[in-house]
């Protein structure tokens, strides 16, 4: 990547840009693809084929048919779930391939496997199941060992899976989407444990064996920031104003909010409410200003300023360096030992949450 050049795009005002990546988008026309995830800036999500939520999107790459090019606007592990689902002739690129997700980083395969083998030790069958933030090579310790993935809109559908067939789940790596998922599936909150990489044998073990859920201790520094005093504020200052928040936010903010679901939960949520409404919002900023730029008629506030810096990473100017240069830029490559069992991964989330 010529970052000269990138810098140089990135000055450009953004009008000039949107009308060079449209006219980009147009010399390609079937032949491109862009998704955007919606938490990228406005301008990149109205200038995208698709914007989703990781699930949505991850359908969308599974079910294009046209396209030798896919261009990613989100995090790194998302440009590679869509390489994964990808055809082989398609190409997958990343804008900013430095662009990773914290949380997704948070669980190395080393660590997994050696916090696997402390685990076999237990009676019964453990399932392992991971969040789609997690790296290709987790969705493929997952895939080959009987587990799936899920993201946050079809997690209780998921741990519905594990649960019907007796299994204990292993949940990598978000501690709080895995730890509201279970509480919302009616699990027994001593039942949910936690596993840290970090300390000797997890750090609970006498309470490993009897657990139905273990969870990573893994979180995104995005949605820790969330805190019940931001929800008492709300409630002391705006008492009609509802709050809605994303599962990735701890447990104890989750039990007093009106709401809780996914980004694409979030959207349709706020699609529903009435002029005049008052909504604040537990999740990434760009999605919230998104959302008060498209309902203008409703107040809708942050629950508290949280930027997610790598999404943010992703520049017009980054966008259209990538247009610019699609057939020689380097493609999202997952090797294919570890893209075969994230497949399998990915092939069981879709099947089980098809709808
Ligand atoms: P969604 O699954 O809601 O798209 O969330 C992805 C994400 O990165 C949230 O932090
Ligand atoms: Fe990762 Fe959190 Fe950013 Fe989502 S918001 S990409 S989980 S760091």
């Amino acid at each position: 990547m010529d970052l000269g050049r990138i810098r140089t795009l990135e000055a450009l005002p953004e009008e000039e840009a949107a009308g060079r990546i449209q006219a980009e988008r147009d010399r390609f026309g079937k032949n491109l693809c862009v998704l955007a995830h919606l938490y990228q800036r406005k301008k990149i999500t109205e200038l995208a084929d698709f914007v989703g939520d990781s699930y949505g999107l991850s359908k969308s790459a599974a079910s294009f048919d046209g396209g030798k090019y896919i261009v990613f606007c989100g995090v790194r592990f998302m440009a590679e779930s869509a390489a994964i689902l990808a055809r082989p002739e398609q190409v997958v690129l990343h804008p900013d391939p430095e662009a990773g997700c914290p949380m997704a980083d948070m669980a190395s395969l080393d660590e997994v496997r050696r916090s696997w083998n402390s685990l076999s030790r237990l009676s019964g069958t453990t399932v392992p199941v991971t969040y789609m933030n997690s790296t290709a090579d987790i969705k493929a310790f997952c895939g080959e060992r009987g587990g799936t993935i899920c993201t946050s809109s079809n997690a209780s559908k998921t741990f519905e899976w594990a649960f019907q067939q007796g299994k204990r789940i292993f949940f990598l790596p978000d501690e709080h989407l895995g730890r509201n998922t279970a509480l919302k599936y009616g699990i027994d909150p001593e039942e949910i444990v936690v596993w840290d990489p970090e300390k000797t044998d997890g750090g609970e073990p006498e309470s490993y064996e009897e657990a139905k859920v273990i969870l990573w201790r893994g979180y995104c520094p995005v949605h820790q920031k969330f805190t019940v005093r931001d929800v008492e504020h709300v409630r002391r200052f705006y008492p009609k104003a509802q709050i809605i928040v994303h599962p990735e936010v701890p447990a104890e903010i989750v039990q007093i909010a009106d709401a809780v679901g996914s980004t694409d939960y979030i959207r349709k949520y706020v699609a529903k409410t009435k002029p005049g409404d008052q909504i604040f919002i537990g999740t990434e900023i760009n999605l919230v200003q998104n959302l008060a730029s498209q309902y203008p008629d409703r107040l809708i506030q942050k629950l508290h300023r949280s930027l997610c810096l790598t999404m943010y990473q992703i520049t017009m100017g980054r966008l259209l360096y990538t247009l610019e240069n699609l057939e020689t830029l380097e493609r999202v490559v997952v090797p294919e030992e570890v893209r075969h069992f994230s497949r399998v991964a990915l092939d069981r989330m879709l099947s089980l949450t098809a709808v």
